[in-house]
């Protein structure tokens, strides 16, 4: 590795790397990805096996102390994000007074920045506090985002269950009626277990960057998490989960004609991309994809359901593989393209799919923000730019322009 500053102090250079493209901006002992063979381990460990194997509690601990809990640990971790999980009444005037046609993503972010101001004596520095805070967070913000559904349906809030697990407690706070008692369906929870475990971190990408530059300016940790979860709303992060039902359902509309958006996915004068498709550092399948594209038929044959989006879905995925233009530029289905199709068949509202995502990245962003904040070589994230404005000259008085 080159030591830039340095480099900088002696020749005067800066890098130009618009995008990040190639630049390390950390050292980190969490994920590990090699975007050309398809690969993706936390702590060491394949994500392919945590899937099968782990719960999302387990693999939230894994993350963020950096192996997995013995028994024990384990109890006293569920012991206190159940202790945690319920949110100041006060908080449901601040969801009632957002407009109704609001964001849910929008919402999510300036309500953990609020959670805040409900601790004012916290002391962010210190070790014992920052624990709770992150346990808070892994509690508080899957109940917030169910209360957030609840309350834009005008319906009456659900609190968790001390006796439900992490994800059952998610489904039933966001469906359970009075009218009607939501059933917990093992297929349900396994699958959003799943997902959830597949969407706990992945290192360096736009929103841990976020949450990793806001944090280095020192700011709490509900205030650095918010701005992760602004940096995921986006279509071409976490938003592209539901940017690719939305396609989905127009090509549908179109009477199932897929070409039209394979035409303008490939057309250089047209913005429009092929959600769901292509990665940053995957070139070839992203494996998250593999695992969800595997879950989503079992899924959908295990409740009986039949989603015309999944046959779409299916269909684009065969066109486009054997598209030149997806080859030669190394264009593959990502972790959106199917998972999406899995939570509908669970119940979750569009408009809630990347709050969804939030909550599974949620133990990464924490593991990530904790690792730089332990970090003995930590700095102030400062890019430098390489200007390209006007030369100097002199002020025109605004009678004379
Ligand atoms: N459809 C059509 N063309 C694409 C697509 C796509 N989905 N993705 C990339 N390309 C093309 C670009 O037009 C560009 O072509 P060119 O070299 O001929 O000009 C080339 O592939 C490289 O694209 P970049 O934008 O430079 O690659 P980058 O690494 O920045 O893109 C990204 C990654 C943003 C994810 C991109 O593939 C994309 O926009 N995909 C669609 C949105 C999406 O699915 N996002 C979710 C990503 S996964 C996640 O965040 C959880």
């Amino acid at each position: 590795a080159v030591d830039i500053s340095r480099l900088r102090a002696e020749t005067g250079l800066i890098t130009l790397d618009v995008g990040y493209a190639n630049t390390g901006s950390c050292q980190s002992a969490i994920t590990f990805m090699d975007g050309e063979k398809g690969i993706l381990r936390y702590r060491g460990i394949p994500v392919e096996q945590l899937a099968e194997k782990s719960t999302f509690k387990e693999t939230a601990y894994l993350l963020i102390n950096g192996r997995l809990p013995n028994r024990d640990e384990l109890t006293r971790f569920s012991v206190m994000l159940n202790d945690n999980s319920l949110v100041h009444t006060d908080l449901k005037v601040f969801f009632q007074n957002f407009p109704r046609a609001s964001h849910p993503m929008g919402i999510l972010s300036s309500m953990v920045n609020a959670l805040r101001s409900f601790y004012p004596s916290l002391n962010d520095t210190h070790e014992e506090e920052i624990n709770i805070t992150m346990t808070r967070l892994l509690a508080k913000v899957r109940t917030m985002a169910a209360m957030s559904y609840k309350i834009s349906r005008g319906h009456e809030l659900v609190f968790p269950r001390p006796d439900l697990t992490y994800c059952e407690n998610f489904l039933n706070m966001m469906f359970d009626t009075p009218v009607t008692p939501y059933e917990i369906k093992r297929e349900a929870v396994n699958a959003l277990r799943v997902f959830w475990i597949l969407h706990a971190d992945h290192e360096q990408n736009c929103s841990t960057s976020s949450v990793r530059m806001v944090g280095s300016a020192r700011v709490n940790l509900y205030a650095a998490i918010s701005s992760g979860i602004a940096a995921l709303w986006g279509p071409l992060h976490g938003g592209a989960n539901q940017a690719v039902i939305e396609m989905l359902e127009t090509i549908q509309k179109e009477g199932g004609n897929f070409k039209n958006a394979i035409d303008r996915a490939k057309d250089k004068n047209d913005p429009f991309r092929l959600m769901g498709f292509g990665h940053r550092i995957y070139k070839t399948y992203d494996p998250r994809a593999k695992i969800m594209k595997k879950m989503c038929d079992e899924l959908l044959e295990a409740l009986q359901i039949t989603d015309p989006l999944l046959d779409i879905a299916r269909e684009l995925e065969e066109v486009a593989l054997n598209d030149s233009y997806f080859v030669d530029h190394n264009l593959y289905p990502n972790i959106d393209f199917y998972s999406g199709i899995v939570l509908r068949a669970i119940g979750i509202p569009t408009n809630m799919f990347t709050v969804m995502f939030a909550i599974g990245r949620l133990p990464g962003w924490i593991a990530q923000w904790k690792e730089s904040m332990d970090d003995p070589k930590w700095k102030l994230s400062r890019p430098r730019q390489v200007y390209v404005g006007n030369t100097e000259y002199d002020y025109v008085p605004i009678h004379a322009r």
